[in-house]
């Protein structure tokens, strides 16, 4: 069955063609981040405005690039949240109106668990695929949580960060930083420059399946004060910083993801969201995850950060489990 995926949920405007959940057809994305750069972050009225205009378009491109017709598909779904309510009305409004004058089924898709649905795609047909039951760790821009799952539509959160998401404290130390937006490839670049034990930083929570980012943004902000109250912060300060910021955050990471695999004694670990992509953080959770035999599965870089194929991939997943949504369904918040 081919499934086409939209995902509409921040700034971008994606489709994709899915087949039977795991081969990508199709992958299309267009991104009106140029639009936002100038506000150092993401304005939801042009991210709207942009994906009304966009996603005719990046639909199309998506079924003819997959080979298909619509009348191929067996199933529209569509992220139903969360995220940006204007993005998020784009996309559903789109799958409604197309399943509607097509008779194809439709169905709305949780963006955060479909992050975990990344590393189910585009395997090879020989390669493993992660097993239930399972421990989940979503790193993006809005959230850092760690899921049990034990069926693609049975989970229960463990713990999700206190404040600030992981993503969001690299996009803010970016900006303390005057690098660009999204900040996670701008400190990760720098930070290979740098010294990781050049500053002490902390990230505290009081358990240990809870995170916290928000300190450690305003320990970064002291420390760029205290520099620049002497002199002119310099492209080594700049890196040590990075370097030792990324360390940290990376590091809290990787213990409580390990530490929830352990206690809730299964053997696989899946990663999604946006910070997975950093290579540091990658190499980091395998080096720590084979020292105790766990199995980790990450996406490629690209099926980490936001796209339209894990929202058909975890969709046709649904929809064999019997999940199914009407044209009434409406936008999930949170
Ligand atoms: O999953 P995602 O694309 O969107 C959300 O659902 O939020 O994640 C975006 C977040 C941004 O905060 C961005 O800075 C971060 O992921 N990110 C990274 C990297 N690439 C993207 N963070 C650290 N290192 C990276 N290489
Ligand atoms: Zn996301």
């Amino acid at each position: 069955m081919y499934v086409l995926g939209i995902e509409t949920s921040c700034d971008e405007t994606g489709a994709s063609v899915v087949y039977r959940g795991r081969r990508i057809c199709s992958n299309i994305t267009a991104s009106s981040i140029k639009l936002h750069s100038r506000y150092g972050g993401i304005i939801p009225e042009i991210a709207s405005r942009a994906q009304l205009e966009y996603i005719n378009f990046v639909v199309d491109e998506a079924v003819k690039k997959a080979g298909i017709k619509i009348s191929d598909l067996g199933l529209i779904a569509v992220t139903k949240g969360p995220g940006l309510i204007g993005s998020l009305l784009v996309g559903i409004s789109f799958a409604k109106a197309l399943g509607f004058a097509k008779n194809i089924p439709i169905l709305g898709v949780d963006h955060i668990q479909a992050h975990l649905y990344a590393p189910f795609l585009d395997l090879d047909r020989n390669s493993w695929l992660p097993k239930f039951p399972f421990v989940g760790l979503v790193v993006s821009g809005g959230h850092t949580s760690l899921y049990y799952f034990k069926d693609f539509d049975k989970f229960k959160l463990l713990g999700e960060t206190l404040d600030d998401a992981a993503g969001e404290a690299f996009d803010k130390v970016a900006k303390l930083l005057n690098l660009g937006y999204p900040g996670g490839p701008f400190i990760e670049q720098i930070a290979k420059n740098g010294n990781h034990k050049a500053y002490t930083f902390k990230c505290s929570s009081n358990s240990n399946l809870t995170f916290s980012f928000s300190g450690i943004k305003t320990a970064v902000l002291y420390k760029i004060r205290e520099i620049t109250s002497k002199s002119i912060l310099s492209k080594k300060q700049k890196s040590d910083l990075a370097a030792s910021f990324q360390h940290t955050v990376i590091t809290s990471l990787v213990d409580k993801a390990i530490y929830a695999v352990l206690l809730k004694k299964v053997e696989t670990l899946c990663v999604g969201g946006g910070v997975a992509a950093n290579k540091y953080f990658r190499k980091k959770l395998q080096n720590e995850a084979r020292k105790k035999r766990i199995r980790v599965f990450v996406a490629e870089g690209k099926l980490c950060t936001d796209n339209a194929s894990m929202i058909a991939g975890l969709g046709y997943q649904l929809y064999r489990l019997g999940w199914r949504d009407n044209l009434n369904f409406k936008p999930v918040l949170y």
